[in-house]
């Protein structure tokens, strides 16, 4: 942040070209292995580095976990305009979404067990509770930092009326005394956790310019340390979801801290496989009806470029057929195609939305790389 504020200082002519350089952040090649994924955070800060400043041509480079300095030589004498580059033996590869279908059937929950949604009185943490009680499960805890309000007591009655014991839990998920306190009592009231549904969250909307260290931690708290606190505290569970958001994949302008934190999730699950855990992080598209995204004024300019919206029945009914999936990472997301490809739709600006765009871009090496 500092660095690209410095040089957006400067008046340079021509403006200097910002390389940003990770290693092991990024599910590239073979074995997709992340063993950094603290260092995803540069990846979502410098998605929104680029968008906010486009004459430093920032590129995200991500060099493999051990060696790399060689092709990263080569990748700066002779980059091109590809955004986000990883770096793997002898190949540089670049992101591109394409369609996929789930691969899990739908996974019938336990009932003898607690299923725990962190913001689960969150708008998309509310509507994943109800599937997971429509799917089975008997027990379910939902936490956050406050109590439920009138709404939210109806909602919770709704639930034990479709047989489900709904327990609340209040902490903050990045607090690590709290949340241990918290899950200790919910021990005591409830059978053991054997699934998670990571959704708390929260955006604060700032450009690099503007950003502060607070805001900064107040946006990464509750995904980095309450992904990394809940892995660590709540140590075996069937399955770990992490609510993650498209910010992460496009970094938009404005949302620097966010697009980290998303950033950090979809890492955080592919680090995980390295223990054996399953996680999957879900970066979801724009909600409409319910949640944080869901104002007026955001959805029709998202809608405009090519980011439709999902309704709470389009995304409860992915969340149900994402449960089960064998997948470290998926971007749930409604698209309007016409719009995408249009000059001024996401695609123009985003080469990982291409394929999805009908305009396939194929990753060519840089002049003077091994084939
Ligand atoms: N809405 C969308 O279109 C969309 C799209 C992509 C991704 N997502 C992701 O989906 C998740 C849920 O978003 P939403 O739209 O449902 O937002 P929301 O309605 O604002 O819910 C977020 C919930 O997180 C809780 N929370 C925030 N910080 C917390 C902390 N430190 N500890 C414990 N709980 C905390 C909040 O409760 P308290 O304030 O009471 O703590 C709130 O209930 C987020 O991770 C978001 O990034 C949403």
């Amino acid at each position: 942040m500092h660095l690209v504020r410095a040089l957006a200082d400067r008046s340079f002519d021509p403006a200097p070209r910002l390389f940003l350089v990770t290693r092991g952040s990024q599910a590239a090649g073979a074995g997709a292995r992340v063993t950094d994924p603290q260092q995803a955070l540069g990846w979502g800060f410098g998605g929104t580095a680029a968008r906010e400043y486009p004459e430093l041509r920032t590129t995200l480079v991500d060099m493999p976990a051990e060696g790399g300095t060689d092709a990263l030589w080569t990748q700066l004498r002779h980059a091109d305009e590809e955004p986000w580059v990883a770096l793997r033996d002898s190949e540089r590869l670049v992101p591109r979404l394409s369609r996929t279908r789930p691969d899990g059937g739908v996974v019938p929950l336990r009932p003898d067990r607690t299923y725990l949604v962190t913001g689960g009185l969150g708008g998309l943490g509310r509507v994943a509770a109800e599937r997971l009680v429509a799917l089975g499960a008997r027990h379910v805890a939902v936490l956050g930092r406050g109590g439920p309000d009138a709404g939210a007591a109806e909602w919770i009655a709704g639930l034990a009326a479709r047989g489900a014991d709904v327990h609340t839990v209040r902490a903050d998920v990045a607090d690590r005394a709290a949340l241990e306190a918290a899950l200790g009592a919910l021990s005591r009231e409830a059978p053991p956790v054997a699934g998670i549904v990571h959704a708390a969250g929260v955006l604060d909307d700032a450009t690099l310019r503007t950003l502060t260290p607070e805001r900064i931690a107040l946006v990464l708290a509750p995904k980095v340390l309450g992904a990394a606190l809940l892995t660590e505290l709540v140590p075996d569970t069937d399955f770990l979801i992490l609510f993650s958001s498209a910010a992460g994949l496009l970094g938009p302008a404005g949302q620097g801290s966010y697009a980290a934190a998303n950033a950090f999730l979809d890492a955080w699950a592919h680090a995980l496989a390295a223990t054996g855990r399953p996680a999957l992080s879900l970066d979801w598209g724009a909600w409409s009806q319910v949640g944080m995204a869901a104002d007026a004024d955001r959805l029709p300019a998202l809608a405009g470029s090519g980011m439709a919206s999902l309704s709470p029945a389009e995304g409860g009914e992915l969340f149900e057929r994402l449960l089960g999936s064998s997948r470290r990472r998926l971007a749930p997301i409604a698209l309007d195609r016409a719009a995408l490809e249009r000059p001024s739709g996401l695609a123009a600006a985003h080469p990982i939305l291409s394929e999805l765009a009908g305009r396939p871009t194929a990753a060519r090496p840089p002049r003077g790389s091994r084939p």
